[in-house]
């Protein structure tokens, strides 16, 4: 079909090779795929092949490490000796097979390393990172950091890959040696930005020397660090121009370090797009081409950046973590077969920054491919069994449960007792930004509708059910709902007593909720209702009766969500033990300190989910074949509820 696409699939010259189209995907250290040596393994090879086969013009491998002391995190391709080469050599000519070109990015991490000694230009500990020390570098050791630059590129050219990422941006060492408030130095590396950009010149010397004249780097910066006397959109229209007459390939514009206002992987509460003004303002005074880069998840936005000259080609980083064929996809105009990324960082960069192996809420496939060899899509994996599969509950779990065998090529209805799939998903997204939570239930819907599963809306589970369908296997995805707390004096209180899932079920009664509001919990559920009630104007406390908030959301999703609590005046207590609810109030200590507050009309309950598993008495005296998924099975994140519903059929 005619694409409307036409700039995105339009092909690019960056340097010395042609990319089919314009999208990178972009660099991500997913703390998996590397022996004990550090070395590539199948597992990196084959996630990255994935990505190849899904249509990105351009691959890159994530945190290629050049010294030890700049390691980032323990879990990364380390490219300081010759032992790297043969490993990257069989992945760049796996990646190749598929036309599609494949680079990696250099980095080295400096103070924000996972290492407890850390090195930096200078002895200033990088915000928010809490523990280790930094050291300044010595004069003969910034020479042997950009040896071993130049050194991990002639590896990794030897290795075969067409192009390098020098990584300049995020407040990794190239960038801490730009910024002044990382760099206080003296000497020729300090001070004015002649000398702070002496570092990155002297790298991109040394690995032109030690690669090819023509070899393409392009480099990694930040438009703006958005941190206080940090390096900021000014610097970065001087620095451009130079860094091109330098013979760099391309400029990728991104965003943030560690600590920052504005942060590098922004969560759904931020614009999709948020810093392609940046990289607006820096294609305005080069000529190489520019990467625009930061939530482009809708291949119709990155057309219309690019269709604006907002940019030159379009680096995309989690949306191919949610979908790897979104390339394909979006070129043969399938949009709605696209599964969207959901900006929730949970099974990315959280699960990174715990030392776990990256993947994602919405495909738990990332890092699974060397086992998978799936084919998504294809009804020739139907298995020599079809199945008649009833799925109890339209909730995130249920779908993705009903997809996935419908997908292998099971037979396959849900039943939903409300009129409305989403479950708490839905409702989650009713707070305010929180609106992408729509868009992975949009998908599924749209995904059901093509492969003809059925939603019998307004249906129970009965007997008379089970006798129509006749199902070989029943999926109890049944959700979970709010549990109702033994709290002296709660029920004998004036204040009206609602749950969360009360309120945004019921938006017609939502006008009617009064002003001053107690909310009981401290997790995402009660965050999100106190910001959703905070945002109509009320008067919100949080009594959270556990030490820490919403650890079940991402650290970069819950720093804004907190960041808008702070804004709209929500008062958060934690460590709470409660004594009594009053007529009006409630009586508790908090931090060894008796406290009261009075004049309240409504208590939020926002606490502890229990499983919802009436349904399973229908089933446990029959001999058919039942399996709980989700909260059903045990209230948790969507990050489960989307893996045990594959993982029932595997
Ligand atoms: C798990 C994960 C790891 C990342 N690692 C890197 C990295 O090694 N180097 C880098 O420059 N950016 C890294 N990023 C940032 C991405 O390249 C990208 O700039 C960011 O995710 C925003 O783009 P997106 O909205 O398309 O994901 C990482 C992001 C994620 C989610
Ligand atoms: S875990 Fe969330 S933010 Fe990360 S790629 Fe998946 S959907 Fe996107």
């Amino acid at each position: 079909m005619a694409n409307a696409l036409e700039a995105l699939f339009k092909p690019i010259q960056i340097g010395n090779f042609k990319s089919k189209n314009r999208i990178l995907m972009s660099a991500m250290s997913i703390n998996f795929g590397v022996d004990d040596n550090g070395y590539v393994t199948d597992q990196l090879t084959q996630y990255l092949v994935e990505r190849a086969k899904g249509g990105a013009g351009m691959t890159l491998v994530g945190g290629g490490n050049v010294h030890p002391a700049g390691m980032e995190l323990p879990t990364l391709p380390k490219l300081w000796d010759d032992g790297c080469i043969a490993p990257l050599k069989v992945l760049t000519t796996e990646i190749k097979k598929y036309d599609a070109k494949i680079g990696i990015q250099i980095m080295h991490g400096g103070r924000q390393c996972y290492l407890p000694e850390k090195v930096g230009p200078s002895a200033i500990p990088a915000p928010a990172v809490v523990k280790g020390t930094v050291r300044a570098l010595e004069i003969h050791e910034i020479k042997e950091a950009v040896e071993s630059f130049g050194d991990a590129a002639r590896r990794c050219y030897e290795a075969g890959f067409d192009f390098l990422e020098l990584h300049g941006a995020h407040g990794y060492l190239v960038s801490q040696f730009l910024s002044k408030n990382s760099n206080i130095r003296e000497d020729e590396y300090g001070g004015s930005f002649e000398n702070r950009t002496r570092f990155l010149f002297e790298v991109i010397d040394d690995i032109k020397k030690k690669t090819a004249q023509d070899y393409p780097l392009g480099i990694r910066i930040n438009g703006d660090d958005y941190m206080e006397n940090g390096w900021g959109l000014e610097d970065s229209k001087k620095l451009a121009p130079l860094i091109e007459k330098k013979g760099v390939a391309y400029l990728h514009v991104s965003a943030g370090v560690y600590g920052s206002k504005e942060l590098t992987i922004p969560s759904m509460y931020r614009e999709q797009g948020c810093f392609v003004y940046l990289a607006k303002a820096i294609k305005k005074v080069v000529s190489i081409p520019v990467a625009a880069v930061g939530r482009i998840k809708d291949p119709k936005l990155a057309e219309k950046i690019l269709q604006d000259g907002d940019a030159d080609f379009i680096a995309m980083g989690r949306p191919l973590l949610a979908d790897p064929y979104l390339p394909q996809k979006a070129k043969q105009g399938r949009f709605t077969e696209i599964r969207p990324c959901i900006g929730c960082c949970l099974g990315c960069i959280h699960a990174v920054l715990q030392r776990e192996p990256g993947s994602c809420v919405v495909n738990p496939d990332v890092g699974r491919e060397f086992r998978l060899n799936k084919k998504e899509t294809s009804s020739s994996e139907k298995k020599d069994r079809v199945f008649n599969v009833l799925v109890v509950g339209a909730g995130p779990s249920g779908l993705a449960c009903a997809r996935h065998f419908a997908l292998k090529g099971h037979k396959v209805t849900i039943c939903e007792k409300k009129e409305n799939h989403g479950g708490l998903l839905s409702l989650a997204a009713k707070a305010p930004g929180r609106d992408d939570l729509n868009d992975i239930l949009e998908f599924f819907s749209n995904e059901l509708n093509r492969l003809n599963v059925k939603i019998e809306f307004n249906t129970e589970l009965s007997k008379e059910l089970i006798e129509k369908i006749n199902p070989d296997k029943v999926v109890l995805a049944t959700g979970s709902m709010p549990d109702m707390p033994l709290v002296k004096g709660l029920f004998q209180s004036d204040m009206e007593i609602l749950t969360c899932v009360d309120i945004l079920e019921d938006d017609e009664n939502q006008e009617d909720i009064k002003d001053n509001i107690l909310v009981l919990g401290g997790g995402m559920s009660a965050l999100l209702i106190a910001d959703f009630l905070a945002e109509k104007g009320k008067n919100v406390v949080v009594l959270n009766r556990k030490s820490s908030y919403a650890t079940e959301m991402s650290s970069n999703d819950r720093y804004y969500l907190r960041e808008r609590l702070k804004e709209n005046s929500v008062k958060l207590i934690k460590n709470v033990s409660i004594a009594k609810f009053l007529k009006n109030g409630v009586v508790f200590k908090a931090n060894n300190e008796e406290q009261s507050l009075d004049n309240f009309d409504t208590v939020v309950i926002a606490e502890k989910m229990s499983p919802i598993r009436e349904a399973a008495k229908l089933l446990k005296d029959s001999n058919i074949e039942f399996h709980y998924i989700g909260d059903a099975k045990l209230p948790r994140h969507l990050m489960y509820c989307i893996s045990e519903a594959q993982e029932i059929i595997g």
